[in-house]
């Protein structure tokens, strides 16, 4: 079987690094790809951006391609999975319309609204005057200021005062582009953050393992929110009564609503919730997304032993409820090595050294990443590198992945020094 694999983020590198080591793939092709997945054996980049929807159903059909799976939302925003299936080809991932759970935050609390799931409360402006009112009105404390559309995980502002929540509505409005036609401002829910991420084949919701990012900048979970500086699974946070909950609260009545409320909406793919545990053991939805998790996916395929091609094949001829996981019980944690100046502007082109092979406990995922024509691996993007290690336990996966970051290096590198901080405290 040949698989495509659409995205050049280290959860691509990630995919194409499971799909290579499953019985019956024989090639993986990956559009755009990185440095590396340009380095991989039976694994071939292929110059077709993300957004060239037409440029990727040609790719398929002259490829022969058996299946895709699409790793960023912007393609599945845009309709990929429409644009494969109306030219017969097996893509894994939701339609155009299912997307908007993540690419329109106004839809996603609608769907929440409708199926009785727990979010927080928010209010939608498309002008800063009727914002600023509702900042004034509320006690000062802290609010949550969102832009509606895609911002690559940057749109999102933690505001402890009203001056700050006054500042992120100006800054959403004016400079988000079309992303920012729409300010949100939520409730700020206190808690701890878990990634739960599921198959999804229309009507069935098979969990994968949990998963808890980190998306501040720096240690201590302060600095600006970025795409994810490190994650790791499972997360010592869940057990059987909070995946349950989690399952009978968020993910069946979701996916049900999609299914029979929205006409075209039905989920099929990797649906993400990103929730906040509250002390009381309560979950409330911080965001949907459609896709697998970046950095989550690291860790979280490194553990997983059930061939993933045949999972997204089951999932799209509505099999999954025949389906079971299994998982690697050694946990698995990723750090994020990424380029100095990052989540805002950042140098690119620097020389990467250092031990970048894989072994059997390190996977080096690369994100930004390119080779130059002499074969040498170059920056090239904001998330440069996830290390990431298995060990039996979290302490020794974390040991193992930053002794490895340790010994690789490159002007402006930087990475968070606490990456599974809250797991091990647990
Ligand atoms: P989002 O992209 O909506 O998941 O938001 C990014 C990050 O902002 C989350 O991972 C949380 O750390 C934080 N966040 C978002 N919404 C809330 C909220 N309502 N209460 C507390 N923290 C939030
Ligand atoms: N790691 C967060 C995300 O993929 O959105």
């Amino acid at each position: 079987m040949r698989v495509l694999v659409i995205g050049s983020g280290g959860r691509e590198h990630a995919i194409a690094w499971r799909l290579v080591r499953e019985d019956g793939v024989d090639e993986v092709l990956v559009a755009p790809g990185n440095g590396g997945t340009a380095g991989m054996q039976r694994v071939r980049n292929c110059p077709v951006g993300v957004d060239d929807l037409q440029g990727l159903v040609d790719l398929a059909r002259t490829e022969r391609v058996d299946l895709t799976i699409v790793g960023p939302e912007a393609p599945l925003a845009a309709g990929v999975v429409d644009r494969f299936q109306a030219a017969g080809l097996k893509c894994f991932g939701p339609s155009r319309n299912a997307a908007q759970l993540e690419s329109s935050k106004l839809t996603a609390k609608r769907v929440m609204a409708d199926a009785g799931v727990p979010t927080a409360e928010h209010w939608a402006f498309d002008r800063l005057e009727g914002a600023l009112e509702l900042i004034d009105s509320r006690p000062e404390g802290a609010l949550v200021v969102k832009a509606d559309g895609l911002a690559a995980g940057k749109g999102v502002f933690v505001c402890r005062t009203r001056e700050e929540a006054r500042s992120a509505v100006r800054q959403v409005l004016s400079d988000f582009g079309p992303a920012g036609k729409r300010a949100f401002i939520e409730e700020f829910i206190e808690g701890e953050e878990l990634s739960f991420i599921a198959l999804v084949d229309g009507e069935d919701v098979l969990p994968l393992a949990s998963s808890q990012d980190h998306k501040a900048r720096d240690d201590g979970d302060a600095g600006p929110n970025t795409g994810g500086m490190g994650a790791y699974s499972p997360a010592p946070l869940m057990d059987d009564a909070l995946q349950r909950r989690i399952l009978d609260e968020v993910m069946h009545p979701t996916v049900q609503q999609m299914a029979r409320g929205y006409p075209d909406h039905r989920f099929t793919g990797f649906l993400y919730a990103g929730l906040m545990v509250t002390p009381a053991g309560e979950v409330s939805v911080l965001e949907f997304n459609c896709r697998l998790g970046d950095p989550e996916t690291q860790p979280l395929l490194m553990r997983l032993r059930t061939p993933l091609s045949q999972l997204c094949l089951a999932a799209l001829e509505g099999r999954l409820g025949e389906c079971a996981l299994e998982w690697d019980p050694r946990p698995a944690l990723g750090v994020v090595m990424a380029s100095g100046g990052y989540p805002g502007d950042y140098a690119k082109g620097h020389p990467i050294s250092g031990a970048l092979g894989d072994s059997d406990e390190v996977a080096v995922f690369h994100a930004g990443t390119v080779r130059s024509d002499t074969g040498e691996l170059l920056t090239a993007g904001g998330r440069v590198l996830c290390v990431t290690a298995l060990g039996s336990d979290l302490a020794e996966a974390q040991r193992t992945a930053y002794e490895r970051v340790g010994r690789i290096t490159w002007r402006d590198e930087f990475h968070r020094s606490d990456i599974g901080h809250r797991g091990l405290k647990r």
